[in-house]
């Protein structure tokens, strides 16, 4: 269940796990607080072997209920936690990024990094819900929100809701709860991602290429992810040079950096291939269309 309120952090009987950073911001001390560290590098075996120690220090019993404040490192590394201990429970996801709030904090994938492999162990894990109080957002910095703005302009292609209430200057809290409404409506349909859900990794081929070697903001990834995979689509007679032209343009005010071999080299390790080749969800029908990694070189370098 998704809920916008105010989030009060003094949740005493609850276990709470922050990252350093939001601990510092917000005040979130005490006993039953676990801070993580910033960023990417929380999602690793270390961090959720660490957290399930904590969870039996704490005599966490599965009819308890965790709550993950943060950003989508927090959420994933927390989720998979939840996920795996005692066989399951409860979390109350609490997204303090944009990223997070139209994003990570829904549909419940959970994932920790490994071996330069992003996202490569994880699960899929519903019990959780989630609060989204968009007062966070007034400490986030630029880079952090255009992170999450890049988000919002994979949605924007998705949904003509949202991309009418963008293109005509909503606010953001509008616009930030039609992303997670249409989200959680997308997972709800198809949660284990056979189908109609594989459509909210276009523009992540690519982005968690980049994500990685360049260790880029993950939306920021996403929109480079956009604008190459867009031109792909074009190369491959998928949409239109017109139709490519606007969203290319539409990624402009976004930091694009140069696609190298190296980086198209980490796609061989994605998640939506099958039998060596590369997956894609691209424009415009937005299904799976795999490419043999040669082919994709000639395509896009
Ligand atoms: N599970 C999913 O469905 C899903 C979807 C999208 C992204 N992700 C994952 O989420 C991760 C990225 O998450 P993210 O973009 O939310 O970033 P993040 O969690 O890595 O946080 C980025 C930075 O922002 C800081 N921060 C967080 N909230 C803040 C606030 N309110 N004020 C000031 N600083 C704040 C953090 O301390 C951190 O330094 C990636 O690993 C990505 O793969 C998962
Ligand atoms: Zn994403």
């Amino acid at each position: 269940m998704i809920t916008f309120q105010k989030f009060q952090p003094s949740c005493r009987d609850a276990l709470v796990v922050t990252d350093e950073h939001i601990a510092r911001l917000y005040d979130i001390v005490g006993d039953n607080v676990f801070l993580l560290p910033r960023g990417e590098r929380a999602k690793s075996f270390a961090f959720v072997e660490a957290l399930c120690r904590w969870f039996i220090a704490k005599r966490l019993d599965p009819s308890g209920k965790v709550v993950a404040v943060g950003g989508g490192s927090v959420g994933d590394t927390v989720g998979f936690a939840c996920s795996v201990y005692k066989r399951g429970v409860s979390l109350l996801q609490v997204p303090t990024t944009l990223v997070a709030m139209v994003d990570s904090s829904i549909g419940g994938k959970t994932a920790i990094d490994l071996d330069n492999v992003k996202n490569a162990v994880g699960s899929y894990f519903f019990s959780y819900d989630v609060v989204i109080d968009t007062d966070f957002l007034r400490t986030l910095d630029d880079i952090q929100m255009a992170s999450g703005r890049g988000e919002i302009l994979k949605y924007r292609m998705l949904d003509e809701e949202i991309n009418r209430l963008v293109s005509t200057g909503a606010d953001l809290d509008t616009v930030i709860a039609r992303c997670a409404h249409y989200k959680q409506s997308v997972c709800d349909e198809d949660p284990f991602c056979k189908g109609k859900r594989n459509a909210l990794n276009f523009g992540h081929t690519v982005g968690h290429a980049m994500e990685l070697s360049l260790g880029i903001p993950h939306g920021v990834a996403v929109v480079n992810g956009i604008r190459y995979e867009t031109a792909l689509a074009a190369k491959l007679g998928l949409c239109t040079e017109q139709y490519a032209e606007f969203w290319q343009g539409e990624t402009n005010g976004f930091d694009i950096y140069p696609l190298t071999e190296q980086m198209l080299e980490l796609t061989v390790q994605d998640k939506k291939n099958v039998e060596g080749a590369v997956g894609f969800v691209l424009p415009t029908s937005f299904e799976k269309v795999l490419l043999p990694l040669d082919k994709l070189k000639k395509l896009l370098l």
